[in-house]
């Protein structure tokens, strides 16, 4: 991939000026124009997306799209589905789009087509996941396994949490499906409580095979479970890997028969589609996680082949990169209309700020333009009662995607009804807001003195013109769960190209690690520590002294 500063580009002059030109145009105001929600929303198989509630014009949009042209994301995307070592600081390809690929026509990496490796992989989860789905994977005293335990972090976990979840209407209701990351041990000792060694099944989910919190985790399970079988024999049939560390899995004393393998190109956070995907897969049954990738290899497609302005997330990264660097927006909301969705946001977090939260290009320098925003989210309605309150009248820019499934999975009397009248109400009331005349008016209407107007009026006002996409899915399924995480994927993976950024390297986690495993023999015995700054060192000793009771 090319280095080019967005900033050098004339596209990005020609989009300075356009805001400049559009400064007092509200998002409203494009309204008059009454073909907008044609022109600004796209409907993909069961999705819609509108983008029309953002504050672009046409000139906008084809300016933002020339963006991407200029900075050569066209020639990014083919790079990176066909095995060029895009993440260049670790040298390697970034192929989960291969894992997903169901052409399955051949992708090479060094000269090497990935394929078959993929496909033998795929295999091999398939025969495990339909004896666990199926019930008939029994564990080392005969009785079928209920209890799926995953042990991973970051990536590890986020993935195959925030799909179960999302999928809990596909799973096999005789089987629990546990998650474990937090090196606190409380994590480990309250899952430990709701399950049976005898009917456990352990995935060890690493990539590396070596972080600090699975080792941990998965060595106290393993303990745990050894206490009670009392035979070494027994772990075949209770502990799986996913990693892509042959020797590591190993020395922990797993089989390599009972080890699911993946490969240094398979990013931690795009992993779900990997052997990482297992638990999913036994959770729901394999058919269902298949249908998981056919739903992201359409997206792929369509990301691949659509023109840039016809493309779903190539305009959600360009429209995000106009509310950052153009308009000053520090942070985007994700805000779910599904319960079941409730780990989305959580789970592109880590999917967005661990591949774009860099200020580094990709030629070394630093940068002189905002990256990647902040993520966060919740479902709604319950954010309405929580957040909204700063997203309407607070003074920061939030850029939010309402996401909502037009049938529910439990149509239970008006609920459905009742939550996308907020879906669609939230995204109409942040644009048009009310203005002073309004507010006036109807606090006259209902009978209020002139002082309690002149008083409370001021608080009542919205300034409106906060944008929002809308994503609109006919229903949750895998199939378009796929679709909408590829959709994100590659939203972040534009921004990273146009941003100048490696998005597939997370050196910014490293330092606090290595940082830790110093601390560690330190906090062994009584003896005062000396050897940081008088904060670290203090806060240390303090803890030294507490834990004496
Ligand atoms: O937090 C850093 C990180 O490397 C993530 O990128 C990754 O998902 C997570 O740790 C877990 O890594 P592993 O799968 O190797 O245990």
């Amino acid at each position: 991939m090319n280095s080019i500063n967005p900033t050098s580009t004339p596209a990005w002059g020609r989009l300075l000026e356009l805001k400049e030109k559009h400064k007092n145009h509200s998002i409203y105001s494009h309204f008059d124009y009454h073909g907008r929600f044609d022109q600004f929303s796209i409907r993909f198989e069961d999705i819609v997306v509108d983008f029309s509630k953002n504050r672009i014009s046409d000139g906008i949009l084809l300016a933002l799209m020339d963006l991407a042209r200029e900075c050569g994301v066209h020639e990014a995307i083919e790079e990176m589905f066909t095995g060029g070592a895009i993440n260049k600081t670790e040298n390697r390809a970034v192929l989960h789009t291969a894992l997903r690929n169901r052409s399955n026509h051949p992708v090479y990496v060094q000269g090497k087509d990935v394929m078959p490796d993929i496909n033998a992989v795929l295999a091999q989860m398939k025969k495990f996941a339909d004896q666990v789905f199926q019930e008939k994977w029994l564990g080392y005293t005969g009785k079928p396994i209920t209890n799926l335990v995953n042990i991973g972090i970051g990536g590890s976990d986020l993935g195959p949490v925030m799909v179960t979840e999302a999928l809990k209407p596909y799973q096999n209701p005789n089987l629990s499906i546990h998650f474990v990351s937090n090196v606190d041990g409380t994590h480990l000792t309250e899952t430990l409580k709701k399950v049976d060694p005898e009917t456990t099944l352990f995935f060890i989910a690493s990539k590396t095979f070596t972080t600090q919190e699975t080792m941990t985790n998965a060595h106290s399970a393993r303990n745990w479970f050894m206490d009670y079988a009392k035979d070494e024999s027994a772990i075949a049939k209770h502990f799986v890997a996913l990693s892509t560390n042959a020797k590591a899995v190993e020395a922990f004393g797993i089989d390599l028969a009972n080890m699911f393998e993946f490969w240094d190109w398979v990013g931690g956070r795009y992993s779900l589609w990997s052997a990482i995907g297992l638990p999913i897969a036994c959770a729901i049954g394999f058919d269902n996680y298949e249908k998981l990738l056919s739903g992201a290899y359409s997206m792929d497609e369509h990301f691949r082949h659509s023109a840039f302005e016809r493309n779903i997330p190539m305009v959600l990264a360009m429209i995000g990169i106009w509310n950052t660097n153009f308009l000053g927006a520090t942070s985007e909301a994700i805000l779910p209309y599904d319960q079941y969705l409730h780990r989305f946001a959580a789970y592109f977090q880590q999917g967005n700020m661990e591949s774009n939260g860099k200020y580094v290009s990709r030629t070394g320098e630093k940068v002189n333009y905002p990256t990647g925003p902040i993520i966060w989210g919740e479902p709604g309605t319950n954010g309405q009662h929580a957040f909204y309150q700063l997203i309407h009248q607070g003074t920061h820019l939030i850029p939010c995607d309402f996401i909502a499934p037009a049938i529910s999975h439990n149509p239970l009397g008006d609920h459905h009804q009742k939550l996308l009248s907020n879906f669609f109400a939230q995204t109409e009331a942040l644009m048009k807001g009310k203005s002073l005349e309004e507010v006036k008016a109807e606090m006259n209407k209902a009978g209020k003195s002139v002082e309690e107007i002149d008083q409370i009026a001021p608080h009542r006002v919205f300034e409106g013109n906060r944008p929002t996409n809308s994503i609109l899915v006919k229903q949750i399924t895998p199939y378009t769960l796929g679709q909408l995480i590829a959709m994100y994927e590659h939203k972040i993976f534009v921004q990273g190209v146009v941003w100048n950024i490696f998005s597939f390297d997370q050196w910014g986690v490293e330092l606090g690690k290595v940082l830790a495993n110093g601390i560690l023999p330190e906090l062994e015995g009584d003896s005062e520590v000396t050897s940081h700054d008088c904060s670290t060192n203090g806060l240390i000793n303090a803890y030294k002294q507490m834990r004496k009771g």
